[in-house]
C-alpha cells in the first residue's frame, strides 16, 4: 500500500446532520491578535465547503502555537483561537462560534445543537495537556463530539497527538482535501519521480536535514545545499569557515554524503561580522572566511550554478532558505533560487515553513506548482515515508473493511 492510499471524504458514511470532527491546522502567525497570513485557514475551506454542501455539521479543532501554562491561568490567552474563529466566519460568510474550552460540557452541548451546515470551533487543543500526551481520556472526549472524523491538518500530521491519532481509532475517518493533495504531491514525487529531480535544501541546522538528505539520495539526481547548514559540509571538505555555524558532530556524515557525488555545496559566500540588517558584507570564495566573520548567504557564483541546475530540472523540491533572507544584505541567494524555481518548466514544490514564507515575501507563490502548508510534516514524510496521521487514517479504513 502506497503513501497516497488514504480514505477520502467520499468514503465516509454521511447523512443529513452527520457531525464531523474536523482536525485542521490553523496554526497561523499572529501579531498582537492579528493574523498576518491566513493561508492555512483558506487552505481548509474546500473541505469545510464540501462537508457543508453534504449537510454535515462541523466541529473544527486545531492547535495554535505551543502554549505554556501561565501563572493564575490554565493557559496563555494570547494563543486563543478567537481570531481564527472570526477569520473563518468572514471567509465562510457564516457565524463560526468558538467553544470556551477544548472539550467539556459546553463544547458537548454546542456540538450537539449544531444544525446541518453549521460550523463551530473548539478552543486551542494544546490548552488541554491531554492533546500532546495523547491521553486516552482526552481522545475519548474528542471522539464523543462527533460521528465521523476528518483530518485536514497536514502541517500537524507528523505529531502523534490525541486529535491526530485518537478519533480515527474509533470513528469512521477520512483525509480532507488539503491533506489528500499534500500527500498526493509529496508522495507522488517520491513514488513517481521525473528526472532530473533536484532538491534544494537550506536552513540553519544540518542535524535537522541529514535524514532527509539521505532519503532524498534514493530519488534525486542532485541535491543543492545552502543556508548555514552548508558550513558543516565545508568543514567536512577541510575549508575554513570562520565563525560560521557548524555542527562538529555531523561532519563525518556530511563527508560521507559528499562522497556520493550528488551533492553541490556553495563555492562562494556572502559574509559579515554580525547578523544585522545594516551589516557591511564581503564576498569570498568557499574556504575564504576569516575568523570573526560568518557566512550568511550563498554568493552570486553559487546562486548562478544552482539556478542553472534548477533550470534543467523536471522536478524541484525546495525546503529551507539559502541565507538570512529576512535581512536585505543576505537575501540575494534565496531570492535568486526562488526566482529560478518560479521560472523552471518542471514540476515545482516548496516545503512549508521558511521557504514558503520566502516565496510569499518575493511575490512568487503563485508561480510554484505546490506550496506545502507543512514544514516539519513534509520533511518527515520524505524521511520516514509515512506520518502518524496517515497511518491512523489507513488503519481506520482497514477496520471498516474488516
Ligand atoms: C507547524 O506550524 O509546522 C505545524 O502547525 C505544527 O506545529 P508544531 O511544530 O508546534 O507541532
Amino acid at each position: 500500500m502506497g503513501i497516497t492510499d488514504i480514505p477520502q471524504l467520499e468514503d465516509l458514511p454521511l447523512r443529513r446532520g452527520t457531525r464531523v470532527l474536523l482536525r485542521a491546522d490553523f496554526n497561523v502567525p499572529l501579531h498582537d491578535g492579528v493574523i498576518s497570513d491566513d493561508l492555512r485557514i483558506r487552505a481548509a475551506l474546500p473541505t469545510i465547503e464540501w462537508l457543508r454542501e453534504h449537510h454535515c455539521s462541523i466541529v473544527a479543532c486545531s492547535h495554535l502555537g505551543r502554549p505554556k501554562p501561565v501563572a493564575g491561568a490554565p493557559f496563555d490567552a494570547k494563543l486563543s483561537l478567537a481570531p481564527v474563529a472570526r477569520r473563518l466566519s468572514e471567509l465562510l460568510h457564516t457565524e463560526v462560534g468558538l467553544a470556551p474550552e477544548v472539550t467539556g460540557f459546553e463544547a458537548q452541548a454546542r456540538a450537539a445543537s449544531l444544525a446541518p451546515g453549521e460550523v463551530m470551533l473548539l478552543e486551542n487543543l494544546r490548552f488541554n495537556p491531554g492533546e500532546k500526551a495523547c491521553d486516552p481520556d482526552f481522545c475519548t472526549e474528542l471522539s464523543e463530539l462527533a460521528d465521523v472524523y476528518v483530518n485536514d491538518a497536514f502541517g500537524a500530521a507528523h505529531r502523534a497527538h490525541a486529535s491526530i491519532v485518537g478519533p480515527p481509532a474509533v470513528l469512521p475517518s477520512a483525509a480532507g482535501r488539503l491533506l489528500q493533495r499534500e500527500v498526493e504531491v509529496l508522495g507522488g514525487m517520491l513514488e513517481r519521480p521525473q528526472h532530473p529531480f533536484v532538491a534544494v535544501l537550506g536552513g540553519a541546522k544540518v542535524s535537522d536535514k541529514l535524514g532527509v538528505i539521505e532519503a532524498l539520495l534514493d530519488h534525486c539526481d542532485t541535491i543543492l545545499v545552502g543556508g548555514a547548514m552548508a558550513f558543516t559540509f565545508h568543514a567536512a571538505q577541510g575549508l575554513a569557515i570562520g565563525d560560521s555555524l557548524v555542527e562538529p558532530d555531523f561532519v563525518e556524515r556530511c563527508r560521507a554524503l559528499l562522497a556520493t557525488g550528488h551533492i553541490l555545496v556553495p563555492t562562494d559566500v556572502v559574509i559579515a561580522q554580525a547578523m544585522e540588517p545594516d551589516a557591511s558584507t564581503r564576498h569570498v570564495g568557499a574556504g575564504g572566511i576569516p575568523d570573526g566573520w560568518k557566512g550568511l548567504d550563498i554568493g552570486p557564483e553559487t546562486a548562478g550554478t544552482f539556478s542553472d541546475v534548477i533550470a534543467d530540472a523536471r522536478m524541484v523540491l525546495w525546503n529551507g532558505p539559502m541565507g538570512v533572507f529576512e535581512m536585505a544584505p543576505f537575501a540575494m541567494g534565496t531570492r535568486t533560487v526562488a526566482e529560478a524555481i518560479a521560472e523552471c518548466g518542471g514540476f515545482t514544490v516548496v516545503g512549508g515553513g521558511d521557504s514558503a514564507a520566502a516565496v510569499a515575501a518575493f511575490g512568487l507563490a503563485n508561480r510554484i506548482d505546490h506550496v506545502s502548508t507543512g514544514g516539519g510534516a513534509s520533511l518527515e514524510l520524505i524521511e520516514q515515508g509515512d506520518l502518524p496521521g496517515l497511518k491512523a487514517l489507513r488503519e481506520a479504513a482497514a477496520r471498516r473493511r474488516a
